[in-house]
């Protein structure tokens, strides 16, 4: 198998403008860590927002994955995700895409409710097409999300009443990067709670309970963070809730941030007011770091192929955007640096190529590269123009 730094020089040379390369080993292996980490029996939703490309590699395994928009259920269709392990969630459902989905009898996934509205669709669906859906009420977390859990509390004592919604149990996510677990513990008190009351008071024992914990991510250097410390703490927090339904966690950036790395090269380089300048051929429309205000913070990079830092020399990198905020890293210490370098961004698989103002100056979109787990590298996109998106087509419409 041809080491992953073999594979990057490859690439390097084949790419000339920024890319990220995606390795589904590290993913894989990090499914499994998790795993290992975590209660026996809890299953995975993989949030296929934190990364589209990684869908196929990882639909086998894991449980489930989280579908939000009508884009992304015909991603997952086209790479075989099978509708069983499908959750469409998401808080504006289309009506026809709900409806092609209700028709169509080889379709199992779960869809979640986040709205009496979305509920009353969904029975209309199943009654429609002599369906019946399984179901998660997601809870709000006091945004536009969810529904209040009185709301919940009514579907529930209804239920009889609309027999063709089978409702598997509960929806709960409200935020990503959660490195307390004592707000963790909230969450999972007031579930329990929930849960609990809902068994008490209406005779129903929800099936499931799909939270999504919003596991952090270490990005930057001051991040310090004991993971498995972390995993044991939430794993003693499940312990002791009285209700226990067959627990789902829906997570994204955890799993897909480690296998990726964002590739970008240096293009010019300057002195201006007596601060060092490196400008990329990326830039922050290309890689989007939770918590990482103004380069406040310096994210996990390098020089590839060059190992020895000179820390006298310290480096704003920027990227290629036409505003004073395309900062990618303030004031770093780098080994000696050329045009012509390139420098690697770690941890970048979650979110950085989907979060970032990619239309913004009509620059391309970067290549994408899946490094399969027998070394060879794999194309999942060819870099992409946007000026098309962003030209007047100027159609008459009569
Ligand atoms: C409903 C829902 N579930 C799960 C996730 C994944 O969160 P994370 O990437 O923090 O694990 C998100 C992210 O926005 C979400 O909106």
């Amino acid at each position: 198998m041809k080491a992953v730094e073999a594979v990057e020089t490859e690439l390097i040379k084949k790419n000339n403008t920024a890319f990220y390369l995606f390795e589904i080993g590290e993913l894989k292996r990090r499914i499994g860590y998790l795993r290992e980490h975590l209660p026996e029996g809890t299953a995975i939703c993989y949030a296929v927002k934190a990364n589209p490309f990684l869908i196929r590699e990882i639909s086998g395994a894991v449980d489930r994955l989280e579908i939000c928009s009508p884009g992304e259920a015909r991603i997952c269709s086209t790479l075989g995700v099978p509708t069983r392990k499908m959750v469409i969630s998401g808080v504006y459902k289309t009506p026809e895409v709900m409806e092609h989905m209700a028709l169509d009898n080889s379709f199992h996934g779960v869809f979640t409710v986040e709205s009496i509205r979305q509920y009353e669709l969904l029975c209309g669906l199943a009654v429609k097409y002599g369906r019946r859906f399984s179901v998660l009420l997601r809870l709000t977390n006091q945004s536009q999300f969810g529904m209040d859990a009185s709301e919940i509390e009514s579907i529930i004592a209804a239920r009889y009443d609309r027999p063709d919604l089978k409702i598997a149990g509960i929806q709960y996510f409200s935020g990503t990067q959660k490195k307390s677990l004592k707000k963790i513990k909230r969450e999972l008190d007031e579930l329990d709670q929930l849960l609990t009351h809902l068994k008490e008071t209406y005779g129903y024992q929800a099936a499931e309970l799909e939270y999504g914990p919003g596991f952090p991510v270490a990005y930057f250097e001051e991040d310090t963070f004991d993971e498995s410390s972390f995993l044991s703490g939430f794993s003693s927090l499940l312990s002791t809730m009285q209700n226990k339904p067959k627990l789902i966690l829906e997570i994204g950036r955890s799993i897909a941030a480690s296998c990726g790395r964002y590739y970008t090269h240096i293009v010019d380089i300057k002195q201006n007011g007596g601060q060092n300048y490196l400008i990329t051929d990326g830039g922050m429309h290309q890689i989007v770091y939770y918590g990482q205000h103004m380069a406040m913070k310096q994210p996990a990079l390098s020089v590839v192929g060059k190992h020895t830092v000179n820390d006298e020399i310290p480096w704003n990198i920027c990227g290629c955007l036409c505003t004073m905020n395309d900062i990618m890293a303030k004031r770093v210490f780098l080994p000696d640096v050329a045009v012509g370098d390139t420098l690697c961004f770690a941890n970048t698989g979650a979110y950085c190529m989907t979060e970032g103002i990619s239309l913004f100056l009509s620059r391309e979109l970067p290549a994408i590269w899946l490094l399969q787990e027998n070394g060879v590298p794999v194309r999942g996109r060819n870099a992409a123009p946007t000026e098309l998106l962003n030209t007047p087509q100027y159609e008459r419409t009569e």
